[in-house]
């Protein structure tokens, strides 16, 4: 944990804390302020993986502020603070304090300009690096950290923000990220690409895909842009990701009708060629691992990242122990698409998933509310996760089920969530008492018993 070196003096303030208080990452994002935009300005060259960058953070102090931190690992030459420079210093692998001149007066704008170049992929924090460089360039995706091998902020889902991300890469190279391309310009062998994300979004979902991709632009879902990128060399996985992820305006369709509307203004996905392993729910472009289409053409991976736009970007956590508001909503789309696409039934998914694991399966022993940090992505997250909300289902029924999901969104659009919460409105709109219910589901460890159908009182 960062000991600021300054006692606070009287009247000038005090330092921001090193974390937000998450109880599974407690470095994870900051105290003090509040970020509303981050403007990332980046240079690339994939040949040596050299990143040089200016991101420009505007916020709002929350209290009167001597010092503050900033989540970021890289190497930093400067730092300024409303225009004056300020003094920095590194407080741990992923913790840089600073410490401004004049002390921030809580309630104002305050600017912040960090200056930094280095090799992301040789920054290692407990031994790895989460950017990961491919062969044409590379890839920044991961959860639930990333921003820190690419840019400063308060690193936690709790401070949403816009953002302009700004990359400059040789000719010849794309680069993709969130939101609308709002340009693209050519100068001296450089070409600068600049995305904008209008609506906030947590910083993990910010991403960078650079390296050789074909880039299809065209009208998608609700009439807007959809930018779908595949990379180069993805051989005989090409089609079968193509014929999943230009799905999307599809998928967005049916997953509108059942929550409400799609929360962004444009659409799209991204397919590397290499290095990731996963998929991840990039605000508005999701980004997929090749290897999710081996199987062929899969848009059970699709449905699940495109469901994540509304349950894991739109409504976001509070912090990480609310990850089944994530991964349990995602998983469950899954089975309603299956659904809808006449691939059996949710009843038959959940019964598959029930019998799948023995009682005594280590499966049951996780709880999907209070997983642990080690167990963030563990599967009982996801499939006991999805088991729940249909065992809610059975037991307050299908109308009471689509009033409360829409109404979930409804109420935390653009905004932040628990799990608690959820619960509270699951009671408000059945009038059913489901404390023990959850209890059981998602608090537990143990295979909860049920009847003839999951949810419903034996
Ligand atoms: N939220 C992502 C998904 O559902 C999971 C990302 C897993 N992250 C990781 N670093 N393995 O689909
Ligand atoms: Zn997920």
């Amino acid at each position: 944990m960062a000991v600021l070196a300054t006692p606070a003096l009287a009247g000038s303030g005090s330092p921001g804390e090193p974390g937000v208080g998450d109880p599974y990452f407690p470095e994870a994002g900051n105290g003090g302020y509040d970020v509303s935009h981050y403007d990332v300005r980046l240079r690339y060259q994939p040949k040596n993986d050299l990143l040089r960058g200016t991101t420009t953070i505007v916020a709002e102090p929350t209290k009167d502020l001597s010092a503050f931190n900033l989540d970021f690992a890289l190497e930093v030459d400067s730092v300024r603070v409303n225009g004056l420079p300020a003094k920095v210093s590194r407080s741990g692998a992923t913790e840089l304090t600073v410490e401004p001149k004049r002390t921030l007066r809580r309630g104002s704008l305050a600017t912040f300009v960090v200056k930094y170049a280095d090799k992301p992929s040789e920054v290692q924090v407990d031994g790895s690096t989460p950017w990961k460089r491919t062969s044409t360039g590379a890839v920044a995706v991961g959860q639930p950290q990333i921003a820190e091998w690419w840019f400063p902020s308060n690193d936690h889902p709790s401070d949403k923000a816009t953002f302009d991300i700004s990359v400059a890469v040789p000719n010849g190279t794309e680069v993709l990220s969130n939101g609308e391309m709002t340009g693209r310009s050519q100068r001296g062998g450089w070409t600068r690409w600049n995305w904008r994300m209008p609506t906030p979004s947590a910083t993990y979902l910010a991403f960078l895909a650079i390296g050789q991709y074909g880039i299809s632009g065209k009208t998608g879902a609700f009439d807007q842009p959809m930018i779908t990128a595949y990379a180069d060399g993805l051989g005989e996985l090409a089609d079968p990701a193509r014929a999943s992820v230009e799905r999307t305006p599809e998928v967005l369709d049916f997953l509108s009708g059942l929550f409400g509307e799609y929360p962004f203004e444009s659409q799209g996905g991204v397919v590397p060629a290499e290095g990731l392993g996963f998929a991840l729910e990039t605000q508005t472009r999701p980004v997929y691992s090749p290897g999710f289409f081996r199987i062929g053409s899969n848009t059970s991976v699709v449905t699940h990242e495109l469901a994540h736009q509304w349950f894991g970007d739109s409504v976001a956590v509070r912090d990480w122990p609310q990850i089944w508001l994530n991964e349990g909503f995602a998983s469950y789309a899954e089975w309603l698409w299956a659904e809808h696409q006449g691939n059996g039934t949710a009843q038959q998914l959940f019964d598959h998933y029930y019998s799948l694991y023995p009682a005594d399966s280590e499966f049951w022993q996780v709880k999907p509310g209070d997983p642990g940090r080690e167990n963030l992505f563990h599967g009982a997250v996801y499939d006991r996760g999805a088991m729940t909300l249909h065992a809610l289902r059975n037991r307050i029924g299908d109308r009471d089920m689509l009033r409360t999901v829409r109404a979930w969104y409804e109420q935390n659009r653009d905004g932040n969530a628990t799990v608690e919460e959820f619960i509270a409105l699951t009671e408000r709109i059945s009038g059913q008492q489901l404390d023990g219910f959850f209890d059981e589901w998602l608090f537990s460890a143990g295979k909860p018993q049920v009847g003839e159908r999951a949810g419903v009182p034996r």
